[in-house]
């Protein structure tokens, strides 16, 4: 889904639309700084594709109480249905994060407090 060709000039990052599991109305990017946790939050009803640009990025995700963690460096991406916590960091002095998103930016598609997550994640089950 994600191609990078690098060479002694730089990189080059490409991702076909065709290729995602959903129509993309959103991009955005997070230039991060050192020691300074992003995300937490959830998506009520969103799908992304997250990808690193620049750096290296740890991940913290919880599906549900279940926890998992991922070290994601420059190229590589993941795929993130709704419903899942995520927290992140850089990896040494900065990073950028890129994301697609099926739906437009909307607050009320946020659950920005980890009880309220839990809550309604058990009510989903
Ligand atoms: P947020 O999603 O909380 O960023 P992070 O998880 O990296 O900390 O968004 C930070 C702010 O930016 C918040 O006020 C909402 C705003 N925002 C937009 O206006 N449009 C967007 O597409 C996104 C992702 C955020």
């Amino acid at each position: 889904m994600l191609k990078m060709l690098s060479d002694s000039r730089g990189s080059l990052g490409t991702i076909e639309f065709v290729d995602l599991p959903f129509i993309p109305q959103r991009f955005y990017w997070v230039s991060m700084v050192e020691n300074e946790v992003r995300g937490k939050h959830a998506h009520k009803n969103l799908e992304q594709v997250i990808f690193v640009q620049k750096g290296k990025i740890k991940f913290q995700f919880y599906n549900g109480a279940v926890q998992s963690t991922a070290i994601l460096h420059e190229g590589e991406y993941l795929y993130l249905g709704s419903s899942i916590w995520r927290e992140f960091e850089c990896i040494g002095e900065s990073a950028i994060l890129g994301c697609l998103a099926s739906q437009a930016y909307n607050e009320d598609d946020y659950i920005r407090d980890f009880d309220a997550y839990l809550e309604t994640f058990n009510e989903i089950l």
